[in-house]
C-alpha cells in the first residue's frame, strides 16, 4: 500500500498568510498540519509516500526532505496548477504503480489516525472506501448518499445537499480508480473532481465502501477550523514546562513551554504551548493559544489564537482573540499623536475592532 498526500492548492481561503507560505506547513499546536498527515499514513504503517506539490513545491520539500524523519521514503511529484483531487491521481500513475493507496488530502486532520481503515480496505478489498464525516455545513464538501451501508450518489459542493455526510480529505483506493479518472469531465470550478471519479465507479457497479468516522475531523482550510483544530490539539498535549520562567509568573493547567522561552511576571493558562526564544512580559496568554518560536509579548493579553514566528504585541488595551497572526507581523500601541489606527497590512488582511 503506498500513500499519496495532496500538498498543492492555492490556500485562498487563507490569505494573506498563504501568499508566503503553503497552507498545508501552517502549524496547529506548532506542528505544521502536513506532519499529522504523514504521522497517520506512518502510523498505518505506509512507508512510500508521493506529494503532489505545485507553487509551494520548494518549502514543502524544505520542510519534509526525504521523509526519512518519519521512517518514510518521500517521492515529490509536480502538478503545474491546481487542476482537481483526480487530476493528482492522473498525474500520480506512475509513481502509484496500480497498487493500491491512501490519497490523504494535506489540510485535513483525523482525530484516531487512519490505520484501522487501512486495516479494513486491505481486508475487504473494495474498489474505494471513502470516509464520512456529519458536518452542520455540508454544501462546503463533497457529500455522500448512502442507502443503508450503499453509496447510491455522490455531489461535490452541492447547492441542496440530501445528506450531512461530507467526504473526508482520506480516500483509499484500488487501482480501477486510474480508468475511472481518466473517463470523467472538469466540473464546474473546472476541476476533474474525485467526487465524480468515485462516483464513476459506482456508476460501473463496483464496490464503494462508506466508512462514518467517529472521532473528530478537521479540514483547515479556514481560519476557523484551524482555530478549533489548534483547540483540539491543543487539549491532548499535556503539560511540560522547559522554559525560564520567573517567580512572578503562574502557569497554569496543560502548558508546554519549550526550552528557551521566558516568562516574565505574566500569566499563561493551557491549553496552550510556547515556542523556543519566545519572550511573555507582563502579559496574560490564556486558553487554545499556540505560540511559535521567537514571539514577543510585551504588556498584553491573548487568548484562543495562533502566533507565528517572530511576531511581536505590545501593550495593547485589549485582548486579542480567535486570530491569526503571521510572521514577524507587529502589533502595538503607539504614543504618538493623533491618536488613531495605524496599519500596514498586506492584501486581503483581515482586522476586527472592537469599536
Ligand atoms: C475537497 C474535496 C471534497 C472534500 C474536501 C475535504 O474539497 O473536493 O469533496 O469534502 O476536500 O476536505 P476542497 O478542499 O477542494 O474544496
Amino acid at each position: 500500500m503506498k500513500g499519496l498526500i495532496l500538498s498543492g492548492g492555492r490556500g485562498t481561503r487563507l490569505r494573506p498568510l498563504t501568499y508566503t507560505r503553503a497552507k498545508q506547513l501552517v502549524p496547529v499546536a506548532n506542528k505544521p498540519v502536513l506532519f499529522y498527515g504523514i504521522e497517520a499514513l506512518a502510523a498505518a504503517g505506509i512507508r512510500d509516500i508521493g506529494i503532489v506539490v505545485g507553487d509551494t513545491r520548494p518549502e514543502i520539500q524544505a520542510a519534509v526532505g526525504d521523509g526519512s524523519a518519519w521512517g518514510v521514503a518521500v517521492t515529490y511529484i509536480e502538478q503545474d496548477a491546481p487542476r482537481g483531487l483526480a487530476h493528482a491521481v492522473l498525474i500520480s500513475e506512475p509513481f502509484l504503480q496500480r497498487e493500491p493507496f491512501v490519497m490523504y488530502l494535506g489540510d485535513n486532520l483525523l482525530a484516531r489516525g487512519i490505520a484501522p481503515f487501512v486495516d479494513e480496505f486491505l481486508k475487504t478489498a473494495p474498489a474505494a472506501q471513502i470516509l464520512l464525516a456529519r458536518v452542520p455545513n455540508p454544501e462546503r464538501f463533497g457529500v455522500a448518499e448512502l442507502d443503508g451501508d450503499t453509496v447510491v450518489r455522490l455531489v461535490e459542493k452541492p447547492r441542496e445537499p440530501r445528506s450531512d455526510l461530507a467526504l473526508v480529505g482520506v480516500y483509499l483506493f484500488g487501482p480501477g480508480i486510474f480508468d475511472a479518472v481518466k473517463r470523467i469531465r472538469p466540473s464546474f470550478r473546472d476541476e476533474l473532481e474525485i467526487t465524480d471519479a468515485i462516483q464513476a465507479l459506482i456508476d460501473r457497479g463496483e464496490t464503494v465502501r462508506p466508512h462514518v468516522v467517529d472521532g473528530w475531523w478537521k479540514d483547515t482550510g479556514r481560519l476557523a477550523d484551524l482555530l478549533e483544530a489548534n483547540r483540539l490539539i491543543l487539549a491532548t498535549r499535556g503539560r511540560c514546562v522547559e522554559g525560564d520562567i520567573d517567580e512572578e509568573s503562574r502557569i497554569e493547567g496543560d502548558v508546554v513551554v519549550a526550552r528557551g522561552a521566558r516568562i516574565r511576571q505574566s500569566v499563561v493558562r493551557g491549553p496552550a504551548i510556547i515556542g523556543a526564544g519566545t519572550r511573555i512580559e507582563q502579559a496574560y496568554v490564556g486558553p487554545y493559544t499556540a505560540m511559535m518560536n521567537d514571539v514577543l509579548v510585551r504588556g498584553s493579553e491573548i487568548e484562543h489564537s495562533i502566533v507565528l514566528e517572530g511576531a511581536e504585541i505590545a501593550d495593547l488595551a485589549n485582548r486579542i482573540v480567535d486570530s491569526l497572526i503571521g510572521r514577524n507581523v507587529r502589533i502595538s500601541r503607539q504614543p504618538a499623536k493623533p491618536s488613531a489606527y495605524r496599519f500596514m497590512l498586506g492584501d486581503n488582511s483581515e482586522v476586527g475592532m472592537r469599536w
